[in-house]
């Protein structure tokens, strides 16, 4: 039998019912901290929760599952040391999240296991899913793949990232967790022996539905920078003080805002730029800003007009904190650049989508994912499965059961035409 004629197909109602029920399940109280939202993240007791109910799920179909050093989970059906295609996303959620980021990943790679189980088809897999790839607990997004893929030091984990409940460092979080953060190196392991890798996710933006397809196949994942710009003006008395005998922090943050507005539309190809935290001190409505804390996030394609847009913001704003008498210093979290999929398995992906009668493009993903560390240790690529109007990081967030189906059964097809092809 060639390659291209080995054609799966599933019972695509009953996979999309049994990802439904996942997907429904891990909305449950017990799995999300907020009343009005999704909200888990790294070692809440509702994520807990959320890694033992895979946990069970993997374990029921034979998997063994482990967690790393710092709580990647990963579940295989093969002995450690022997090669594995792999699957997964992450299961945190934004704070004001919605039920498809990431946990649809894990969903569809447990599904595709699953299948694969149910047609004797003798895949070795493993299926990961990412600690803390949202931020939501230590602000840091990615925060699971990176250390598993060593983009992170020593210093960033027991000092730098701290968490946004308490302040307190990663580290210490992670050892009451349970972990070993200090031998955090051995979480390279999670990456080790990949053939391959896909990750389902919700498209986020909106081409799928316009364009009525029912599945994404991701080329290139956009680069960011994440920072921070600080302003220090002088907080004084809103009635007494004349307007040109001030240094309002929040003026120049203002400055800096509609700035970066502008710079990102004028780098085009697709770069965009987003302040989407604020912090202002002393945050009263009787008191000149003193001090205004801005978050930067950057993205695009194109790794030169993202750092350009930063660049020239950073000028920008200490010019704009210069005019106005007041200092601004520029950090950054970090910064990943733009990472290509793998040609052969997005070809992989394609074939099996046409073959499948499925509509479906290649496309960019303007969205950050823990794929993007994985490719520094393997090839990899991306499906996407539209969500309702592109909304995605809240509530709202929405998609369809039966899609996801699709885009197990694609990714079960791929997996097989490229063990043919080897
Ligand atoms: C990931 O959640 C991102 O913001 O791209
Ligand atoms: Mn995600
Ligand atoms: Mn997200």
């Amino acid at each position: 039998m060639s390659a291209a004629s080995e054609l799966l197909r599933i019972d695509r109602a009953r996979s999309a019912e049994r990802i439904r029920r996942e997907v429904e399940t891990l909305t449950g109280p017990a799995f999300t901290r907020s009343q009005t939202s999704i909200c888990r993240y790294a070692y809440t007791p509702e994520y807990r929760r959320t890694l033992d109910h895979f946990t069970a799920a993997f374990e029921q179909i034979g998997y063994t599952v482990a967690e790393d050093a710092v709580g990647n989970l990963v579940a295989q059906n093969v002995p450690a040391g022997e090669r594995v295609f792999g699957l997964g996303s992450h299961c945190d959620s934004n704070r004001n999240g919605g039920p498809w980021d990431g946990t649809l990943g894990v969903v569809v790679a447990l599904e595709v296991c699953r299948l694969a189980a149910e047609h004797a088809l003798e895949l070795p897999l493993r299926a990961i899913s990412f600690l803390e790839e949202e931020g939501s607990g230590f602000g840091q997004m990615l925060l699971g793949s990176r250390i598993a893929a060593g983009r992170v030091t020593d210093a960033d984990l027991t000092e730098h990232v701290r968490a946004l409940d308490d302040g307190r460092p990663f580290a210490a979080h992670a050892a009451e967790a349970g972990y070993a953060p200090d031998r955090w190196r051995e979480a390279s392991r999670t990456l080790d022996d990949l053939d391959g890798w896909i990750e389902t996710h919700i498209e986020q933006a909106r081409t799928l539905q316009d364009e009525g397809l029912a599945l994404g196949i991701v080329e290139t994942i956009a680069g960011y920078v994440h920072a921070d710009v600080e302003i220090r003006g002088r907080a004084d008395h809103a009635g007494g003080t004349p307007m040109d005998a001030r240094v309002d922090a929040l003026a120049v943050a203002g400055e800096v805002v509609l700035e970066l507005e502008r710079r990102a539309r004028e780098a085009g190809n697709a770069t965009v730029g987003t302040v989407g935290e604020l912090a202002v001190e002393p945050g009263l409505i009787n008191a000149i800003p003193g001090g205004v804390r801005l978050s930067l996030d950057v993205r695009g394609p194109d790794g030169d007009a993202v750092r350009g847009v930063v660049d020239g913001l950073v000028a920008f704003a200490e010019a704009a904190g210069a005019r106005r008498g007041a200092t601004v210093a520029y950090a950054e979290r970090q910064q990943l650049a733009p990472t290509p999929m793998d040609g052969a398995i997005v070809d992989a992906l394609a074939g099996a989508a046409a073959a499948a009668g499925v509509a479906h493009k290649r496309m960019i993903s303007g969205a950050a994912h823990d794929t993007m560390c994985v490719a520094d240790r393997a090839p990899t690529a991306m499906l996407f499965v539209p969500c309702r109007d592109g909304i995605s990081h809240a509530p709202d967030e929405s998609a369809d059961p039966a899609d996801a189906a699709l885009a197990a059964e694609v990714a079960l097809n791929a997996l097989l035409r490229l063990r043919a092809a080897r």
